[in-house]
C-alpha cells in the first residue's frame, strides 16, 4: 500500500456487528488495490463516493488519503459519500470510525442522486450479481460528474466478462487494469447519457403465486421464486394463525405477502439486513394491496424487535457470508428467532437437507419436527420452549 497510515488503519478494522470468526476478515486485497489506485485521484476539489464498502475500509481509507493530500495543499475536503446495502456494514463503518477516533468526514446515503451528484471518483467493490452492478452503473452514469472515474474492483475468481458488458452499456470506456494479489480493477469513464427511467425496481407478476413481485438489483432471487421458498410455501395451509408473524430475511417479501394474504387477521413484519431487500418488500406489499398489514424493517437479525413479541417466524436462511459459504449467518438468524418468539410460538424454516441445522433449532428454539422433505430441502417447525422448560 502507498501509505503506512492506511496500512495501520486497515489492519485495525473489525466486522462487528457482523459475524466474526478467525477465517473472516474486515477487508480484502481488493480494498487495498482500490485505495492505491484512487490515491492519485483523491485530492483538493475531488468529490469521492464509495459503493459497496463492506466494513469501512474504502470509506475510512479514502478519508485518510484525502486528508493527507489536502494537508499538503492546505485545502478543505469534500465528505466521502458512501452507500452500503447491508445495515451490518453501515453499523460496522460507524463502529470502526469511532474506534479509530474518526469523527465525521463521511455521509451514509441510499443509492441515488444524493450519493452521487457531481462525484468525480467512485470506488466500488463489485457486487455478486449483474443486476446489482447494473443498478449501480446506471446510478453512477446518471448522477455523477461527466468526468467521473469509476473504479470497480473485485477478486479475479468472482469476476466475469458479463461485468465488463454491463459497465460498457453505461460507460464509453471500460479498461481492465493489471491484476494484483488476485484482485483486479475495471476502470470505467465517459458515462453515457441516461435515456429513460432507471432499470430498477423490476416489477413482475408471478403467475404461479398470483403475486406481483418487485425487485431492486441487489435483492436475493430478483423477481423469481427461490425453489426453497416455493417448498416452504407448500406448507402455508398448515402454518399456525399468528397475530404477529415475521418474515425473517424477507428478500422481496414473497413469504410475508403470501402469509398476510392467507391470514387476513395477522400483522406481518418483513425484515432484512439489506436496503435493497426492504425497498423491494415494501414495493411488493404495496403492489399487492397488503401495505396496511405488512411492516417493513431494515435490521440485523431482529436486533430492534422486543423479546417474545412474535408468534410465528418464517425463515429461508442464507448460507453465505459475502462470498464465503458459512453456516454462521443462518445460525445467527435462528438465534434471533428464538429471542423474539413468545413461548409456544413457532419457527418454520426450509434448508438444504445436507445442512445440519436441526441441533441448533432444538437448542435455540425448542422441540423441532420435520414437516416435509423433498430430494433437496427439509422443512421444519420448531416450538419455542417456555422459560425454564
Ligand atoms: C435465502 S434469502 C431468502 C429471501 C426471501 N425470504 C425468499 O425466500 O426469497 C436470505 C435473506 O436473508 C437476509 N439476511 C441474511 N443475514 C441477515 C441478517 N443478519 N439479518 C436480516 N436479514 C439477513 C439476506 O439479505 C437475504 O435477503
Amino acid at each position: 500500500m502507498a501509505d503506512n497510515t492506511l496500512e495501520t488503519l486497515i489492519s485495525r478494522l473489525r466486522r462487528f456487528p457482523d459475524v466474526e470468526a478467525a477465517n473472516l476478515q474486515a477487508w480484502d486485497a481488493t480494498d487495498k488495490l482500490l485505495l492505491d489506485t484512487a490515491a492519485g485521484l483523491l485530492g483538493p476539489g475531488s468529490m469521492p463516493a464509495v459503493v459497496g464498502d463492506r466494513y469501512g475500509a474504502l470509506t475510512l481509507g479514502a478519508l485518510t488519503l484525502e486528508s493527507v493530500s489536502a494537508a499538503g495543499a492546505g485545502a478543505e475536503n469534500h465528505p466521502v459519500r458512501v452507500h452500503q446495502d447491508l445495515i451490518t456494514g453501515e453499523r460496522a463503518l460507524r463502529h470502526n470510525a469511532e474506534a479509530l477516533g474518526i469523527t465525521g468526514g463521511f455521509e451514509q446515503l441510499p443509492l441515488g442522486a444524493a450519493l452521487l451528484a457531481g462525484a468525480s471518483v467512485v470506488l466500488l467493490q463489485l457486487p455478486k450479481s449483474l443486476a446489482e452492478l447494473e443498478e449501480i452503473a446506471d446510478a453512477v452514469a446518471r448522477h455523477a460528474a461527466p468526468g467521473v472515474v469509476l473504479l470497480a474492483g473485485g477478486r479475479v475468481k468472482h469476476m466475469s466478462r458479463g461485468m465488463n458488458a454491463v459497465l460498457e452499456r453505461y460507460f464509453g470506456t471500460v479498461q481492465p487494469q493489471l491484476a494484483r494479489q488476485k484482485s483486479r480493477i475495471l476502470l470505467a469513464s465517459g458515462p453515457r447519457p441516461a435515456t429513460g427511467a432507471p432499470p430498477f425496481p423490476v416489477i413482475e407478476l408471478n403467475a404461479e403465486l398470483g403475486l406481483t413481485v418487485c425487485a431492486r438489483g441487489a435483492v436475493f432471487a430478483g423477481t423469481g421464486l427461490d425453489i426453497g421458498t416455493r417448498f416452504l410455501l407448500d406448507f402455508l395451509p398448515r402454518m399456525p394463525h399468528a397475530r404477529h408473524a415475521i418474515d425473517l430475511g424477507c428478500g422481496t417479501g414473497i413469504l410475508a405477502a403470501m402469509y398476510a394474504r392467507s391470514n387476513p387477521d395477522a400483522r406481518v413484519t418483513a425484515t432484512d439486513q439489506s436496503a435493497a431487500a426492504v425497498d423491494s418488500a415494501f414495493a411488493t406489499a404495496r403492489a399487492n394491496g397488503l401495505q396496511d398489514r405488512i411492516d417493513v424493517l431494515q435490521d440485523d437479525a431482529l436486533s430492534s424487535l422486543p423479546q417474545g413479541s412474535a408468534d410465528l417466524v418464517l425463515l429461508n436462511p442464507p448460507f453465505h457470508l459475502g462470498a464465503a459459504v458459512h453456516a454462521g449467518a443462518g445460525i445467527k438468524m435462528i438465534h434471533a428467532a428464538g429471542r423474539v418468539l413468545a413461548p409456544g410460538g413457532e419457527l418454520w424454516t426450509v434448508f438444504n437437507s445436507h445442512l445440519h441445522y436441526r441441533p441448533a433449532l432444538e437448542r435455540l428454539i425448542g422441540p423441532t419436527r420435520e414437516v416435509g422433505r423433498n430430494p433437496k430441502f427439509t422443512v421444519t417447525a420448531s416450538t419455542r420452549k417456555t422459560a425454564g422448560a
